[in-house]
C-alpha cells in the first residue's frame, strides 16, 4: 500500500531522474525548451539565498503578461469612444474578464517591484564587476541590459496605464505629459511625438496602444534574450568567482586541411570554433536547475492569481479633459519624481525655477548616469564579485541603500500624505472636503 502511495506521488510529482551525468546533459542539450539552460551549473548560482531567483520570478511575471495580454488583445478596443466601455464589458459581461485584466494588472505592478529589487539585489552581491579571471566574460554589459529593461518595464507599465481611457489613466499621462514640456529646448517636441500632438486624444490613445502592444514587448524580449546569453557568456551567475570557478579559452582548428574563401573573391580561411573548458566543481542543471526553475514558475503564478482576488484593478469615471481630480497622481513608480518636481519647485520673488526641469528630468537622469557608470567607478577588488555585502563595499552599498530608501520614502510621501492641492497631510488627518464635479 504504501509502496502504491509512494509510487502514485512520484508520477503527481518530478519523476526525471536521470541515471548518468552524460543522460543529464543530453537532456538539456536534446530538447528545445531545456537548450535554454547550460548542461552544468554550480549549486550555490542555484541558490536561493544568492540570486533568489528574482530574474526567474521576473520571467514568470513577463509569460503571465503575455498570455493575459494577448486575451485581452481580443476584447479591448483602442478608440476613446470605446476603449473605456470595453474595460467596463470586461469588469461586468464578459466570463471571468475581470479575473484575466485583474490579473494582468497584478503582474504588471509585481513586474516592476520586482525588476526594482532585483537591481538591488544585482548592487548588494557586486555582480556587475568586470574581473579578468573568467575568460570571455564582460559582466558590466549585462548591468547596462539590465537598465535598459528597468526603463523599458516602467514605459511598458505606463503605457498600459492610459488604454482604460478613465480619469486615473488620463490625467496621470498629463502629469508625465508636463514633466516632458519643461525639458528646455526638446521638451515640446518630446510631448508632441508622446501624444501625438497638443492635447490628449485618439492620437495618444492608438500611439500608446501600439507601443504598448507591440514595440515595447518585442523590446523587452529581445533585450531578455540578450540578458540570458550574456550570463551564458559570462560563464554563469557572478557567484562562480567567488567559488573560483574559471573559464579556460581554447581555440580549435576545426578542418586543418580545408579552407573557406568566398567565391574565390577573398582569400580563404581556416575556421577554428573557440571553446570553454570550465575548472571546478557544478552539476547538472537538468533536474537541478530545471526542477526549480518550474516550481518558481508555478508558485509566482499561483501567488499572483491569489493576488488578484485581493487587488482590484481600478475603473474611474471616463476620462474628461473638463474636469481635474484633485490630488492628480501618477502611478506609484513615478510617484517620486512627482513628488520631487512638487519639492523642487521653488518660487523667489519674480524667479521660478521649474521642479518640472530639476525633479522629473535633471534628478532622475544624473541617478541613471551614475548607475551606468558605476561599473567603470567601481575599483573594489575581485573578491568582492558575487558576494551578499563584501566587506569593501560597505560604503557604496550604504549610499546606495540611502538612494533607494529616499526614492521609497517619496513614493510613500506621494502616496499616502498627499492630499488636495498637493498639500502635506498626516495618515491621521482628514483631507479638506472638494467640489463634488456637478
Ligand atoms: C525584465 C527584466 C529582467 C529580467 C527578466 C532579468 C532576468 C535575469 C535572470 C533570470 C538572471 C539570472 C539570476 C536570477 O535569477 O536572478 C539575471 C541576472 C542578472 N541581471 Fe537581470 N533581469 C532583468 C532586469 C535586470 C536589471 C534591471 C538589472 C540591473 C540594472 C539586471 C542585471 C542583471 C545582472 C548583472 C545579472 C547577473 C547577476 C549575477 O551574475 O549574479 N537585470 N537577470
Amino acid at each position: 500500500m504504501r509502496e502504491r502511495l509512494k509510487r502514485i506521488i512520484r508520477k503527481l510529482t518530478w519523476t526525471y531522474n536521470p541515471a548518468t551525468e552524460r543522460e543529464a546533459s543530453d537532456s538539456t542539450a536534446r530538447n528545445f525548451l531545456l537548450h535554454w539552460f547550460p548542461a552544468k551549473v554550480t549549486a550555490k548560482s542555484m541558490s536561493f539565498s544568492y540570486s533568489m531567483l528574482l530574474g526567474t520570478i521576473i520571467l514568470t511575471l513577463f509569460s503571465i503578461l503575455t498570455v493575459t495580454g494577448l486575451i485581452l488583445m481580443f476584447l479591448y478596443v483602442p478608440s476613446v469612444e470605446r476603449a473605456y466601455w470595453s474595460i467596463k464589458d470586461l469588469e461586468f459581461a464578459i466570463p471571468y474578464g475581470w479575473f484575466i485584466r485583474d490579473l494582468h494588472r497584478v503582474a504588471a505592478q509585481l513586474m516592476v517591484a520586482v525588476v526594482f529589487i532585483h537591481l538591488v539585489r544585482v548592487f548588494l552581491t557586486g555582480a556587475y564587476k568586470h574581473s579578468e579571471k573568467i575568460v570571455g566574460s564582460y559582466r558590466p554589459l549585462n548591468w547596462w541590459i539590465g537598465l535598459a529593461l528597468l526603463i523599458v518595464t516602467m514605459l511598458l507599465s505606463y503605457t498600459g496605464y492610459l488604454l482604460p481611457w478613465d480619469q486615473l489613466a488620463l490625467w496621470a499621462i498629463t502629469i508625465g505629459d508636463h514633466i516632458a514640456l519643461s525639458a528646455p529646448i526638446v521638451g515640446a517636441a518630446i510631448s508632441k511625438v508622446l501624444i501625438g500632438g497638443t492635447i490628449i486624444d485618439q492620437n495618444t490613445l492608438i500611439r500608446w496602444y501600439v507601443a504598448h502592444v507591440f514595440f515595447l514587448p518585442v523590446i523587452i524580449f529581445l533585450l531578455i534574450l540578450w540578458h540570458m546569453w550574456r550570463i551564458r557568456k559570462d560563464g554563469g551567475l557572478a557567484v562562480v568567482e567567488a567559488l573560483g570557478i574559471e573559464r579556460i579559452r581554447e581555440d580549435k582548428v576545426v578542418a586543418k586541411a580545408k579552407t573557406y574563401s568566398l567565391m574565390g573573391i577573398v582569400t580563404g580561411i581556416t575556421p577554428t570554433i573557440t571553446q570553454y573548458r570550465v575548472r571546478g566543481t557544478a552539476v547538472s542543471s537538468s533536474p537541478n536547475l530545471t526542477r526549480r526553475v518550474l516550481l518558481t514558475f508555478v508558485l509566482v503564478t499561483a501567488a499572483a492569481m491569489a493576488l488578484t482576488f485581493l487587488f482590484k484593478a481600478p475603473l474611474e469615471e471616463p476620462a474628461s479633459l473638463m474636469w481635474t481630480p484633485n490630488p492628480a497622481k501618477a502611478p506609484w513608480y513615478f510617484l517620486w519624481l512627482q513628488e520631487l518636481v512638487a519639492d523642487t519647485t521653488i518660487r523667489l520673488k519674480g524667479l521660478t525655477i521649474s521642479g518640472g526641469f530639476v525633479g522629473g528630468i535633471i534628478i532622475p537622469t544624473v541617478l541613471l548616469l551614475f548607475a551606468a557608470a558605476w561599473p567603470l567607478i567601481d575599483r573594489t577588488p575581485d573578491q568582492a564579485i558575487g558576494v551578499w555585502f563584501h566587506k569593501s563595499r560597505r560604503l557604496q552599498n550604504a549610499v546606495f541603500l540611502l538612494v533607494c530608501a529616499v526614492i521609497i520614502a517619496l513614493i510613500y510621501v506621494g502616496a499616502v500624505m498627499r492630499g488636495p492641492y498637493w498639500h502635506l497631510y498626516m495618515p491621521w488627518q482628514q483631507w479638506i472636503k472638494m467640489p463634488t464635479r456637478f
